[in-house]
């Protein structure tokens, strides 16, 4: 177990398109497990790999019962629905929010920390996740597509940042 410091805006990291991963290596297996704790440490519902100043394209994302943990590689949206609008946070942002529209609901195809491809549709909150994780592959952050971007009170208690 480690906990990776996570970057902050504004570094340039964060706003970089990051690389396929083209073979699953320890190291690959291990900075999944390390972003998993870092999001854990951080209470955070999701992390991608440029947040910790990595340009691989790897998400963690743990933002309901039904699907608990899910590590991904190489994730890619390949079915969008519906959509909400509401409130997001993301762990390199801290103090800022934004109503953000997405899909509803998602179907991500990737690979497993094996190498197994898997599916997974979400709706809700897992969806939001994967989007804004997914985003974060692309340099895109929440605040480049909020309606609203604010400033939230420290002492309200932050649910799901990504
Ligand atoms: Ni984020």
């Amino acid at each position: 177990m480690a906990i990776r410091l996570i970057v902050k805006e504004p570094d340039e990291v964060l706003h970089k398109i990051a690389k396929a991963v083209a073979k699953i290596t320890p190291n690959v297996q291990k900075l999944l497990d390390d972003m998993a704790d870092t999001m854990y440490d951080a209470e955070g519902v999701g992390l991608a790999a440029p947040q910790v100043g990595i340009l691989k394209r790897l998400i963690v994302v743990d933002a309901d019962e039904e699907h608990g943990l899910i590590k991904m590689i190489n994730p890619e949206i390949i079915q969008s629905e519906g959509e909400q609008f509401g409130p997001e946070g993301c762990l390199s942002i801290p103090g800022i929010n934004g109503d953000v529209r997405r899909a509803e609901t998602v179907t991500v195809r990737g690979l497993d920390r094996e190498g197994n491809e898997i599916t997974i549709t979400g709706s809700g909150l897992l969806a939001r996740a994967f989007q804004h994780e997914i985003d974060h592959l692309n340099g895109v952050l929440f605040t480049d597509i909020a309606e609203k971007v604010y400033e939230i009170n420290a002492e309200r208690s932050q649910t799901g940042s990504e």
